[in-house]
């Protein structure tokens, strides 16, 4: 049974690749409107939870509701056509100007077919250019990147590559945007520039979940978090509740002997 407050919910999910247990019997409801923070130690299985959800990746077990839709074993195009739109911890850009990659979340996620379409039918091409160009333009204005649109993606600096992520995943109008490691690689002023920029996103009526392995981000941004290590969860709440977790402080001391 899912909850009407939770816009995504996993019960049971699991995912293991051969040997490894990445993801185990992990159920997390996230409330629609909140920013919930999900975070772990490096290798915690954070990412591999975002490939699930978006439909990257099958589960080895379990199942995920999307809005009481059970979208367990549908295909990533198919969850973005519902709603979800994601980053990447590893914010890849095509070689093309800053406007063509957030124009090309667009193309891909929504399943337009942009070639198809102006071969057969070459006015309601121009029609739907005009309407994309114009939505990734007033993504890109969002983030505060507007005046890079005609930049080539190849010249922008990390921090910049993390805006575009987050405009090439607001054109699509989610509902529910996954945020992977937003802020890393960057220093205490962009930090600062991106907590804004994502409280801004969730006062449009976005709900977020926020990966992140920077307990003191979430905890100054989030309404709600999970806490996972090695695939589980182990503590849920809110931060001030996570923060004195003495199974949270564990797994974080052990990350840093482990570092030391
Ligand atoms: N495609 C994959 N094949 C094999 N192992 C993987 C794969 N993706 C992730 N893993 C493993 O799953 C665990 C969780 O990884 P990940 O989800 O990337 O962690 P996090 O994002 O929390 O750092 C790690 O042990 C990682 O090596
Ligand atoms: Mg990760």
């Amino acid at each position: 049974m899912t909850s009407d407050e939770a816009i995504l919910s996993t019960m049971g999910l699991s995912k293991h690749f051969s040997g490894v247990k990445a993801i185990t019997n992990l159920d997390v409801n996230v409330k629609r409107g909140r920013i919930h923070g999900l975070i772990g130690p490096n290798g915690a299985g954070k990412s591999t939870f975002f490939n699930l959800v978006s439909g990257l990746l099958p589960p080895t077990e379990g199942q995920i509701y999307l809005d009481s839709v059970n979208t367990t074993n549908l295909p990533a195009q198919a969850v973005a056509r519902m709603g979800l739109a994601r980053s990447f911890q590893a914010a890849m850009m095509m070689p093309d100007t800053v406007l063509e990659n957030v124009m090309a979340g667009m193309y891909y996620y929504s399943g337009i077919d942009p070639i198809g379409t102006f071969l057969r039918r070459p006015r309601v091409f121009c029609a739907q250019e005009r309407e994309i160009r114009q939505k990734a333009q007033e993504a890109l204005d969002f983030v505060g990147m507007a005046d890079s649109a005609h930049r080539w993606a190849g010249e922008l600096v990390w921090v910049e590559r993390q805006l575009v992520q987050i405009a090439r995943a607001l054109v699509l109008d989610p509902k529910l945007l996954l945020l992977d490691e937003p802020t890393s690689g960057m220093g205490l002023k962009e930090t600062e520039e991106l907590k804004g920029i994502i409280r801004h996103i969730r006062d449009t009526g976005v709900t977020i979940v926020l990966v992140s392995h920077d307990v003191s981000l979430v905890v100054d941004l989030c309404d709600w978090v999970t806490v996972i290590n090695f695939g589980e969860k182990i503590s849920e709440g809110s931060p001030k509740h996570i923060q004195s977790d003495p199974k949270v402080l564990e797994a974080y001391l052990g990350e840093e002997e482990q570092h030391a």
